[in-house]
């Protein structure tokens, strides 16, 4: 079978790595992929939202499964527009999309069928939104309602902050038309968990647990990031805590878009928060999460083809997953200045040392080939992933490679994996 990956940063190159493993694959092409999906995989130059130059392209070389790694072409219909032309294609449609496209939506369908999040309101006027931050006590957080890469989510401490949030949101349209609509909800506090799991519009097979680190800077400080670095398992996510999120999160609100009429086929994940009081909600996305993939796909022990096709055809009741006792840590390594603006185009040495030591992975992410050369071409330019014993033994190794890899401005958190405290 030949497999189109579509995207082109770490979560893909993971992916790609994974889908290679299986031995009913001939062949991966990625698009529009990276240096280091280039390696393992045939890039195609075809950017992730062109979903007219994908089909074409899928037809023309028959492929026989696509994988979508990012949001946007979910959201802009790519898996309907393949279906309709006979394609097989892994990922929630743009109807069941929607729940990661708008964040009310979500929200008004957690609320609808009583699954737990922060309590909020939606606005489409700065003003009631200003009338409403003026009635709340505490920290608040501001939210524009469409995709804004991970960026469009505000924490704000005091009500001068929020309604700064606001002004930024929908006066300047800091993000665009993501900013037409804002969600306002209360703060959560405790630790955040990210929960993955394959959903064949009825069935939910949870993944092992993995934990983020969302801000750029040591000790969760500093702005919000796509996400600095992630290890699994996550400790703190007990089984008891796991069949709780399964019964009262996941499989709720796969049965509550099949009430609706959006029949959720793909990947559900849930960001969530772990409270004094219990699980609550942050949002859901509707694809895998990014550098979280890293860390569990190097966990995985199924071939993954077989849990894809199961999705895809309605039979995951019969799959079981299996996850190697090991631990794992990915460890994203950025341009200086990442989530801000950044340079492109360094040079970087070391990759091949740091692939070469015991249990460790580099996968790639905004990085370039050029000339036989690898350049830095993005914001997170690596995951450098680490396999171990136990937590403390993949953070070691990771950060071993960590420190082989050089280039011309370079930007790593160096406490990732140290929240797992064993
Ligand atoms: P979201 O895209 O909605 O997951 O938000 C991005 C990040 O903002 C989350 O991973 C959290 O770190 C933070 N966040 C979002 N909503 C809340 C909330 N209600 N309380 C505290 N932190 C939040
Ligand atoms: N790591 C966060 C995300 O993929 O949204």
């Amino acid at each position: 079978m030949q497999v189109l990956v579509i995207g082109g940063g770490g979560r893909e190159h993971a992916l790609v790595w994974k889908i290679k493993q299986s031995p009913r694959v001939e062949k991966v092409f990625c698009a529009p992929g990276n240096a280091g999906t280039g390696e393992i995989a045939e890039n195609v130059p075809i950017a992730a939202d062109d979903i007219k130059s994908l089909l074409d392209f899928a037809l023309q070389k028959k492929i026989g499964l696509t994988v979508v790694g990012p949001e946007q072409p979910l959201v802009l219909g790519i898996v309907d527009q393949f279906e309709k032309e006979g394609l097989r294609i892994f990922g929630p449609n743009e109807r069941a999309a929607k729940l990661e496209g708008s964040k009310s939506f979500s929200k008004d369908m957690m609320d609808k069928y009583g699954l737990p999040t922060a309590e909020y309101k939606t606005f489409t006027s700065p003003e009631n939104a200003a009338d409403y931050i003026k009635t709340k006590k505490g920290p608040l957080v501001v939210k524009a309602d469409g995709l804004a890469a991970g960026k469009g989510v505000l924490i704000c401490q005091t009500e001068d902050e929020a309604l700064a949030a606001v002004d930024s949101i929908m006066g300047k349209k800091s993000f665009g038309e993501a900013g037409d609509q804002i969600v306002v909800e209360e703060f959560l506090e405790g630790q955040e968990v990210s929960v993955l799991a394959f959903c064949d519009g009825q069935t939910v097979l949870l993944m092992d647990s993995a934990q983020d680190h969302k801000a750029a800077y040591d000790g969760d400080k500093g702005p919000n990031t796509g996400g600095m670095g992630a290890y699994s398992p996550a400790p703190v996510f007990s089984e008891i805590m796991r069949q709780k999120v399964r019964d009262k999160i996941m499989l709720p609100m796969i049965r509550a878009m099949q009430k609706e009429g959006r029949v959720y086929k793909g990947i559900l994940y849930a960001g969530l928060m772990l409270t004094k009081t219990g699980p609550q909600v942050l949002e859901f996305n509707a694809r895998f999460g990014d550098p979280e993939t890293q860390p569990l796909l190097v966990r995985m022990e199924n071939d993954i083809i077989p849990v894809f096709e199961a999705c895809i055809d309605g039979t995951l009741g019969q799959c079981q997953l299996g996850w190697k006792e090991e631990s794992s840590v990915c460890v994203v390594m950025a341009a200086e200045g990442y989530p801000g603006s950044y340079e492109k185009g360094k040079p970087i040495s070391g990759l091949k040392e740091a692939n070469a030591l015991p249990g460790v992975v580099v996968f790639h992410a905004g990085t370039k080939e050029k000339d036989g050369e690898v350049l830095t071409h993005g914001g997170r330019v690596l995951g450098v992933t680490a396999t171990g014993a136990d937590t403390p033994t993949s953070i070691t190794r990771a950060y071993e490679a960590v420190n082989k890899i050089q280039w011309q401005g370079i930007h790593f958190r160096k406490d990732i994996g140290n929240k797992a405290g064993n």
